[in-house]
């Protein structure tokens, strides 16, 4: 992959992360507040290419790093589609790049990764969205193209009509019998996914949205094996909540202790130290950073541990502490 090292990059991105410069080729509504962009190569001949699940990290024009799933199919070479929903309660990004970003200009990006890389399993793909959560499911359905012998589900739950991306797509004859859309609605109409995760191990589950659905999705597939139920999430850092206070971390191996203030990651302030501590999704999904809790007591906030887990591991790119003090195996 070609490093860009032009006047654009150097200024945008001083730790040289940002390889990729992507231009808006296209910008367009896909639902109230949703929108696709996208985006072809601004300078490199080609476009690394990705798999089904992954996603890039994009600088919005605010300075904010973001991720967003790629939803087009893999086989699309030469251009990536994101869907960004414009959270005006959020960070800033996803409203800086909505508002501050018209097609003809150049975004800096990460090469695709992927912490949610989809397994064709010849049992049964079941697909579990909630909002804007349905981005990877996208590019993982096109990706099994119209002729597909894996029976697959997706159940994508949404608010409303008006609030379901891509909703005429997915409700194309090609899809009937695979795709069902609920709208909660006003009258929090809830949708039941036991029926769907009742008998365990029927192939894999892919599940992506609101963490309250992804709780309900691992609460429902505890009869499952952990191997078969996949979460992904956009939350990098994890949940903020108003009453995150500072704490210290030890490390086991040397002794340093490290003050983790509100708004940093332990994985943030580790890798700040110059800790090598393997990651991935940074938002509590995938597993790479888990971490030996040698003392002290977590406030756990991933996705991936199991309850006899939670004693003496830690999930370090979301959780955080209860006790004023960690001591991890670093
Ligand atoms: S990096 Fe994926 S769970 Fe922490």
């Amino acid at each position: 992959m070609q490093v860009l090292d032009d006047a654009l990059s150097v200024q945008s991105d001083p730790q040289g992360l940002m390889t990729l410069a992507l231009t808006i080729t296209q910008k367009y509504a896909v639902a109230r507040d949703i929108y696709a962009f996208e985006l072809v190569a601004a300078q490199q001949k080609t476009l690394p290419a990705f798999t089904p699940g992954a996603h890039i990290r994009v600088r919005t024009p605010n300075g904010e790093l973001r991720k967003y799933s790629l939803c087009n199919s893999p086989d699309d070479a030469g251009r990536y589609v994101i869907t960004v929903k414009r959270d005006a309660h959020g960070r800033g990004g996803s409203v800086s790049l909505v508002d501050d970003t018209v097609p003809g200009q150049t975004l800096l990006a990460q090469p695709p990764d992927n912490a949610f890389a989809l397994v064709e399993d010849p049992r049964r793909l079941i697909f579990i969205a909630g909002g804007i959560g349905i981005t990877p499911m996208l590019s993982m359905i096109r990706s099994l193209g119209d002729d597909s012998t894996i029976p697959w589900s997706l159940y994508y739950l949404t608010h409303d009509e008006q609030g379901t991306a891509y909703r005429e797509l997915l409700s194309a004859p090609s899809y009937a019998g695979h795709v069902t859309l609920h709208h909660s609605g006003s009258r929090h109409d809830h949708f039941d996914l036991w029926p769907v995760l009742e008998k365990p191990n029927q192939g894999h589950v892919y599940c992506c949205g609101p963490r309250k659905l992804m709780v309900d999705v691992r609460d429902m597939s505890g009869h499952w094996s952990s191997s078969r139920i996949h979460f992904e999430s956009f939350l990098e850092g994890g949940e903020k909540k108003p009453d995150d206070r500072p704490f210290t971390v030890t490390l086991s191996h040397s002794g340093r202790t490290l003050a983790i203030p509100v708004g940093q990651s332990i994985l943030e302030v580790l890798r700040n130290a110059g800790v090598n501590v393997p990651y991935s999704c940074e938002s509590g999904t995938c597993g790479t950073c888990r971490t030996h809790l040698l003392q002290g007591d977590a406030d756990h906030r991933d996705m991936v541990l199991m309850p006899e887990e939670k004693g003496d591991q830690i999930m370090v790119c979301v959780s955080r502490a209860k006790s004023d003090n960690l001591v991890l195996d670093w």
